[in-house]
């Protein structure tokens, strides 16, 4: 059981690529592939609840996202709407705190306000830590850092030689929380996009051809023994082998 613990991630990120081509695969329309992908997030909520991981971070929409189409985007705003609308009872009762992360101030008004009550409704739960990332990009997340760092050192309250690699990740969005241990990416594409470029630094990365609208809960236990059979180095030596 500890053992098994030991091996399971605190933390995994989520890139959910794919749903374009899995519309298009079936010949509907491109917020019909967005859509789909709600069921591999409730699947991935559950089994994290399940398996005892810690923190769930899902990419949902980058910040180079805007540059789509404004009727792609508007299914897109819609859809986070809807499922917010839809979800948050039940994520609630699963005792799971949702938070989202990146710039909300471009997203609409009233998501933002739907964003805020779903906050503010899971704030006190203590199970697992859902971050929705949202109008997010990893760059984005690094100047937003340093602009706070730089407010805090224009007034007074912090000097240019406190800025340490601990003071920047406490100002970065995820600061609350360990780093990613494994990032999954759906979809083929073999790439970051601009998803978490600081907290990213020592993730084991897992590439899945499967479409997000297909990722199923095989697929994110074949992610898990993927992981568990890393050996973590973190720059240093290998461990010893065992005699
Ligand atoms: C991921 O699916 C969802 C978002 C980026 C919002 P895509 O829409 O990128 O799907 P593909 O990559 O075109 O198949
Ligand atoms: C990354 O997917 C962003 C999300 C899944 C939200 P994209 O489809 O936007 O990334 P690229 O364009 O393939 O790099
Ligand atoms: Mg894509």
């Amino acid at each position: 059981m500890a053992e098994a613990a030991a091996n399971l991630p605190g933390h995994i990120a989520i890139t959910m690529d794919g749903n374009g081509r899995w519309a298009a695969a079936r010949g509907v329309p491109r917020a019909a592939g967005h859509k789909a992908g709600l069921k591999p997030v409730r699947m991935c909520i559950e089994e994290c609840t399940h398996l005892g991981v810690g923190a769930l971070t899902l990419f949902a929409f980058s910040s180079e996202n805007w540059g789509r189409p404004p009727e792609e985007v508007g299914s897109l705003m819609s859809l986070f709407l809807e499922a917010l609308d839809s979800e948050v009872a039940e994520l609630h009762e699963k005792g799971v705190r949702l938070r989202f992360v990146g710039a909300r101030g471009s997203l609409p008004v009233r998501l933002q306000a739907r964003i805020a009550a779903a906050e503010e409704r899971t704030a006190g739960n203590r199970g697992l830590a859902l971050q929705v990332a949202v109008s997010y990009g990893g760059r984005w997340d690094i100047v937003q850092a340093a602009q706070a760092l730089a407010r805090e050192c224009a007034s007074g309250a912090l000097r240019p030689e406190e800025i340490t690699e601990a003071a920047f990740a406490a100002r970065l969005s995820l600061a609350q929380l360990p780093d990613p241990d494994l990032h999954i990416r759906t979809g083929g594409e073999h790439r970051i996009s601009n998803f978490l470029l600081w907290q990213l630094a020592y993730a084991e990365l897992y590439f899945t051809e499967r479409l997000w609208p297909e990722f199923t809960a095989a697929d994110l236990a074949a992610a898990l023994r993927f992981f568990a059979s890393r050996e973590r180095r973190f720059g240093q030596r290998p461990a010893a082998a065992s005699a």
